[in-house]
């Protein structure tokens, strides 16, 4: 399995960093034998496997339950689970708490925390400090999605763009192993990703970044109906699954299946 020093150094070789989410046994298997360098357990599974609207609704219980699943399926792969929604911010001590939780009940090898306030840098100095390594979530932060008004590219003006470079810098400072930029412009990705020495994993942030990651059901077009312009799909289960599943209910109707071939005889 790779390790935090791996990482830093496939982005000194200019090595390319695969990252996939995965959320149950069968996808993080999958991402194991296609030999991805690191798996999310994403708090996106609210909205791709669990319906909810959007990641505002996910429980620490959600992020457990998943991530466990996923690291039995993925079990020497680098597996970074997302911390949900409000789970880091009421206080230092709830915080530590639940990343305690997550860290230890689902054997992750990180945690994935957006922002880089006074209080999250903070943060991510004390999980670091206690031996939770710690992945930064810059630029479009979905748990923030009602603050910022939507979906939206972030730092496309210059302000906002030197804030995010300022940001990018105080994570590293303050411990992270990676950073993770979600809907930035080419060119300021590619400036965040000279200028500090961890990782960025780019999503929406262009070629210039690290690594990439995207989310599992948006390459196999599972279960999603729009895709964003960021994703390329390399499947059509939509498609597909629906496919095998009409053929299955149209042989039961006609009495195609089960043939003999699918029975038990008796001596
Ligand atoms: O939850 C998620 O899938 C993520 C990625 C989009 C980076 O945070
Ligand atoms: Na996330």
């Amino acid at each position: 399995m790779l390790n935090v020093l791996d990482l830093k150094k496939m982005k000194q070789n200019e090595e390319k960093i695969t990252m996939v989410t995965a959320y149950d046994y069968p996808s993080a298997k999958q991402a194991e034998q296609a030999e991805v360098d690191m798996i999310l357990v994403g708090d996106s599974l609210g909205m791709v496997v669990l319906g909810y609207e959007s990641t505002v609704e996910v429980k620490v219980e959600d992020m457990v339950h998943h991530g466990k699943a996923v690291k039995r399926g993925a079990p020497n792969t680098f597996t970074v689970v997302d911390m949900p929604f409000m789970s880091y911010h009421i206080s230092v001590e709830d915080a530590l708490r639940n990343a305690a939780k997550i860290f230890q009940e689902t054997n992750a090898q990180s945690l994935k925390i957006e922002g880089a306030s006074e209080e999250i840098l903070l943060f991510i100095r004390r999980l670091t400090d206690a031996g939770i390594p710690v992945v930064a979530h810059l630029g479009l932060t979905p748990q923030s999605v009602n603050v910022l008004g939507g979906f939206k590219v972030q730092g496309k003006d210059k302000a906002a763009a030197q804030k995010l470079l300022a940001d990018a810098k105080k994570v590293q400072e303050h411990g992270a192993v990676a950073l993770v930029l979600e809907c930035v412009p080419k060119e300021l990705a590619e400036m965040v990703t000279e200028s500090v020495n961890i990782p960025t994993i780019g999503i929406g942030a262009g070629l210039n970044c690290d690594g990439q990651v995207l989310v599992y059901h948006d390459i196999m077009k599972y279960g999603v109906d729009r895709l964003p312009k960021f994703v390329k799909s390399y499947a059509d289960f939509n498609v597909q699954g629906t496919q095998a599943l009409k053929a299955y209910v149209s042989d039961v109707k006609q009495e195609r299946f089960p043939t003999d071939e699918h029975s038990f005889f008796s001596k």
